[in-house]
């Protein structure tokens, strides 16, 4: 009787959780971005797929998900022609890593609930008519990197507690109502005037400007509260005021009052301005689709004849760039990967580091680097100035750079056996000889190293930022701005005098292929403990052994083959660089070696790597 009545509980249990799992309830993310919808005014019916019957919202139009948890990851619907609000159930999305919903017409603050999405690397809501101020818990999100709310109708002070996002590396508060002191507190400090341009009143280091008041009086007031005895210390002044007389305060108070008024009809009149024009712009949107001109401010130069992508393609796909897309950083900036709707992929290198007056010589130059064309060079494609930031748009290599095929991860897929490196040698030396000896004038390329060193699909190598050290390190600064990968590679007199040739070119090439046979960073710590770089070492070697210095995974080489290679090497790195070669000559020992007749399989169509 018992065993019959446990028998019959398991089966109740069974079919209850049969009809839970069939009938199950939309998950909680889900239900929150119901409640998101029910706050948009979604007129082209973008939103249609988001369905309170389905049990997840990770097929949603615009939503990613975590794995397993079906979490919502992120919420990607910028130009979606979205109006109305964002609803604080925003928040409920716990889990959010992005929110991108940059160009649409949403109003109403941003709700301070985005607090709660602890995990969240880029806001986007740049391009919306969002009002209010920016919540002051926004400094909250410690993961921030990307926060862009530039060109909405936002106003007040900026908060100091946005400071303390010590991640965030872009920052776009352009084209709104700001005013107020910039506050320089922690991360703060390091956004120049492209992050705050186009505001009603703003004030302090980052744009330039004294923070003064319109009577006069400083609008700023020390930190201690006493009265200023400086302009320059300074927290804002209706935050923490100091004690003025009555008669001073009735002036403030008065003036401040008038101000307010006069800014609120300002912004009124403003907003209803805006909100007519937008929609005639949103009418014209949709009839120019992808010719709509893209923000004044941007500015996009193309090399090598036209892109086949509009501005406005390229420019929508830049700023949803994000940090998960990050390849890569180095001396000059970080790269991103960027992949068109066809696929076709780009590297964007963000300059961060811009050496004061330097932007005029970079946008006067770079044409010149880009029309270079050469097999073994990699193509840049363009520049594109954005507010905020400064983009070289390269064509993406597949097999990144050969620092890190050789180093790291590429030895475990496809490590490169002899052939594959004098492929690579082969073509880098054809790469730089083809800039010092068949540009006009000559380019130097000063940063030559594996990390410069990209690899196609099929290992074939491509030179990338030739030149580009030049335009970028001013000269005072030379070596000390070089970046520590760098070190090995730079030659005696240019590390001494800070002066490039096409021979100090040579030596880091000579340094290059030592790599290239040993399999040994220039910097190992082998060397570094013995107060050497690779070249100081293999000179210390009297009677070299190559099973000593060989790397291994070069598999069966001929003896004479490499010590070829180490002679062409010990030349390009003589410490006189009137003994080094040319680079057309060490091309053409390399190509002597290399593709003699007996050893002409190396250049095989077949080639083993
Ligand atoms: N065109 C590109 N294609 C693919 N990966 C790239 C490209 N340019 C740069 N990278 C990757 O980004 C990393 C950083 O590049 P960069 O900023 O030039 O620094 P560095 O040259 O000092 O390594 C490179 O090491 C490389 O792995
Ligand atoms: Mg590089």
């Amino acid at each position: 009787m018992a065993g019959r009545s446990s028998g019959l509980f398991i089966l109740l249990v069974l079919a209850v959780g049969l009809v839970v799992h069939f009938t199950s309830a939309l998950s909680p993310d889900g239900t929150a971005l119901l409640e998101l919808k029910a706050g948009f005014n979604d007129t082209r019916r973008m939103l249609r797929s988001w369905r309170a019957k389905d049990p997840n919202p990770c097929g949603w139009v615009g939503i990613a998900c975590h794995f397993p948890d079906l979490r919502v990851r992120s919420i990607n619907l910028p130009y979606a022609q979205l109006s109305g609000v964002i609803s604080p159930s925003i928040g409920k999305l716990e889990r959010l890593h992005r929110i991108a919903l940059h160009h649409n017409s949403l109003h109403g603050p941003i709700p301070a609930e985005i607090k709660n999405c602890k995990e969240l690397r880029a806001l986007y809501l740049k391009a919306n008519y969002l009002q209010g101020s920016i919540p002051p818990e926004l400094g909250e999100l410690k993961h921030l990197t990307i926060l862009d709310l530039s060109s909405n109708l936002l106003w007040g002070i900026i908060p100091p507690s946005i400071g303390q996002l010590t991640q965030l590396h872009f920052l776009n508060l352009s084209t709104n109502f700001f005013s107020g002191e910039i506050p320089s507190v922690g991360v703060l400090g390091k956004f120049r005037n492209s992050s705050f341009v186009g505001n009603l009143d703003l004030c302090g280091l980052p744009v330039q400007k004294i923070c003064r008041s319109t009577l006069g009086f400083p609008a700023v007031l020390p930190r201690s509260g006493s009265l200023p005895s400086s302009e320059s210390s300074s927290v804002i002044a209706p935050m923490t005021p100091g004690r003025p007389s009555h008669f001073v305060n009735g002036i403030i108070l008065g003036a401040m009052s008038t101000t307010g008024l006069v800014l609120v009809l300002l912004l009124g009149f403003l907003w209803l301005c805006l909100l007519s024009r937008k929609g005639k712009f949103g009418q014209r949107y949709v009839k120019m689709d992808k010719q709509a001109v893209p923000d004044v401010g941007n500015k996009l130069i193309t090399f090598h004849g036209e892109l086949p992508y509009s501005s406005e393609e390229i420019i929508k796909k830049l700023e949803l760039l994000d940090e998960e897309d990050l390849v890569g950083s180095g001396g000059f900036g970080t790269v991103y990967k960027m992949v068109m709707d066809d696929f076709y992929a780009f590297a964007i290198k963000r300059i961060d580091r811009n050496p004061d007056g330097l932007d005029d010589a970079l946008e006067r130059e770079l044409p010149t680097l880009g029309s270079i064309k050469h097999i073994n060079l990699v193509n840049l494609r363009a520049y594109c100035r954005l507010p905020s930031a400064k983009l070289l748009i390269y064509d993406f290599m597949a097999l990144g750079s050969l620092d890190h095929y050789l180093h790291e991860q590429g030895q475990e897929e496809q490590p490169l056996n002899w052939n594959a490196r004098m492929k690579i040698a082969l073509g880098s030396a054809r790469g730089l000889a083809y800039l010092h000896h068949d540009c006009s004038p000559a380019i130097v390329h000063r940063d030559f190293k594996s990390s410069n060193v990209l690899l196609d699909q099929s290992l074939e190598p491509h030179i990338s930022d030739f030149g580009l050290a030049k335009l970028l390190v001013d000269d005072d600064s030379h070596v000390t701005t070089v970046v520590a990968g760098t070190f090995g590679y730079l030659a005696p007199e240019y590390l001494h005098n800070g002066r490039a040739t096409e021979k100090s070119d040579v030596y880091s090439f000579g340094v290059l292929l030592l790599e290239l046979v040993t399999g040994m960073r220039p910097t190992d710590s082998t060397f570094l403990r013995k107060g050497l770089n690779i070249v100081g070492w293999m000179n210390t070697l009297s009677d070299v052994k190559l099973e000593d210095i060989l790397d291994v995974r070069c598999g069966d080489v001929e003896a004479e083959a490499v010590e070829a290679i180490l002679d062409i090497a010990t030349m390009c790195t003589e410490a006189d660089p009137d003994e080094r070669p040319t680079m057309s000559r060490v091309l053409q020992m390399l190509e002597e070696e290399i593709m003699s007749p007996c050893l002409s399989h190396f250049y095989e169509p077949h080639l083993d790597i």
